[in-house]
C-alpha cells in the first residue's frame, strides 16, 4: 500500500503487520543509547497540519527522525494558507521541494483522500474532520494487545462523544477487523446516524456495560462542537457518562482505561481514573511513536537494517 487514509482500508493481515513491525522496532531500539535506525535516510517526511495537535504531530516528527528521515513541520498558521493558497497548491509546493510522504491533519473529512490524488508520494491521515484517525486506532490496538495480551474477543467499550470522534470511527473499524467486540456507549444525541450498520453494539447505559468490559476507551467531549441540543449540561453529561472512581470500581480486575487525549479531566474522566494503575494513557502516547515508525517504514519501503 502507498497511503494510510483510513482504518477500514486495512485487513487483518495489514493491521497485524503494522503492530508486529512496531513491536520489532521497539525491541530493536530497547536498551540502545541512540534510539535511531538508518532505514529512511535521505527520505523527507512533511507534517502538514491544518489543525492543532500535540501528540500526533510530535510523535510523527519523532518517528520520522528515529528512522533518520528529514522532517519538515508545516503548520497552516503562519504559512501562505493565510493568503488563500489551496491544499492542492500547498501539497504540490511541498512535493516540488522533495517530500516523499505527507502526514496530514485537516478539519475537512476526506482531505487526505483528495491529497492522495494530487501527489506522487505517500499520504498518511493524521486526523480528518470527524472522519478518521487511523494511526490513533493502530496505537490503541497496539496498547490493548500489549496490556491485555490479545485483541480477539476482547470487549471494548467506547464511551462518549462518538458523533464528533474520528478516533471512535477508526477504532470501530480496526478493532472489529482484529476480532474485538466493540460496544458504543453514548446518549442518543451523540451517536451518528447510520450507527446501526456499524459492526458494534450500542448502549445508552454506562453502568450496565462497565462490568462486562475488558477495555474502556473514554472519548474527549468535543466542547467546541457541543451545545444544549446534544446534552443539557456538562454536569449532567459527567454524571451519566463520566468515568469516576466509583464506576472504575465495577470494572473486571484486569480491565484497562484508555483515552486518546487531550483529556477534559473532571468531565469525561476523573483525575483519579486518569492517573490510576488501570490507565494506559501515557503508554498510548509512547506506543504512538513505535506505531508511527512502523507506518512510515512500511509505506516508504525502508529496508531492514
Ligand atoms: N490523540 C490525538 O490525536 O491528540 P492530538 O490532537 O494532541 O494530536
Amino acid at each position: 500500500k502507498r497511503h494510510l487514509l483510513e482504518a477500514g482500508d486495512l485487513d487483518r493481515a495489514d493491521a497485524t503487520l503494522v503492530l508486529d513491525t512496531a513491536a520489532q522496532i521497539e525491541s530493536a531500539l530497547a536498551g540502545r543509547e541512540v534510539k535511531k535506525l538508518p532505514t529512511l535516510r535521505g527520505r523527507t517526511v512533511v507534517n502538514l497540519f491544518y489543525e492543532d495537535s500535540t501528540r500526533t504531530r510530535i510523535s510523527f516528527e519523532l518517528a520520522a527522525k528515529r528512522l533518520s528521515a528529514d522532517v519538515i513541520n508545516f503548520s497552516a498558521k503562519g504559512s501562505s494558507v493565510s493568503k488563500g493558497e489551496s491544499l492542492k497548491d500547498t501539497a504540490l509546493t511541498l512535493e516540488a521541494m522533495g517530500s516523499d510522504a505527507i502526514v496530514v491533519r485537516h478539519g475537512a473529512s476526506g482531505a487526505p483522500h483528495r491529497l492522495a490524488q494530487w501527489v506522487a508520494g505517500s499520504v498518511v491521515n493524521a486526523g480528518d474532520g470527524t472522519h478518521e484517525h487511523p494511526t490513533q486506532a493502530l496505537l490503541d490496538a497496539y496498547t490493548i494487545r500489549q496490556r491485555v495480551g490479545r485483541l480477539d474477543g476482547v470487549r471494548v467499550a467506547i464511551v462518549g462523544d462518538v458523533l464528533h470522534s474520528r478516533v471512535a470511527r477508526s477504532n470501530v473499524w480496526l478493532l472489529s477487523t482484529l476480532g474485538a467486540e466493540v460496544t458504543l456507549v453514548a446518549p442518543p444525541t451523540l451517536l451518528p446516524v447510520g450507527v446501526g450498520s456499524w459492526p458494534v453494539q450500542v448502549s445508552y447505559d454506562l453502568d450496565a456495560v462497565l462490568p462486562k468490559s475488558d477495555v474502556v476507551m473514554m472519548l474527549r467531549v468535543q466542547a467546541e462542537r457541543m451545545n444544549a441540543s446534544f446534552f443539557p449540561s456538562a454536569r449532567e453529561y459527567s454524571r451519566r457518562y463520566g468515568l469516576d472512581g466509583r464506576r472504575m470500581g465495577v470494572l473486571p480486575d484486569d480491565a484497562i482505561v484508555m483515552h486518546p487525549g487531550p483529556m477534559n479531566r473532571g468531565m469525561e474522566i476523573a483525575a483519579e481514573v486518569a492517573d490510576s494503575a488501570r490507565s494506559t494513557i501515557v503508554d498510548q502516547v509512547g506506543n504512538g511513536v513505535s506505531v508511527r515508525m512502523a507506518v512510515l517504514y512500511l509505506l516508504l519501503g525502508g529496508a531492514p537494517e
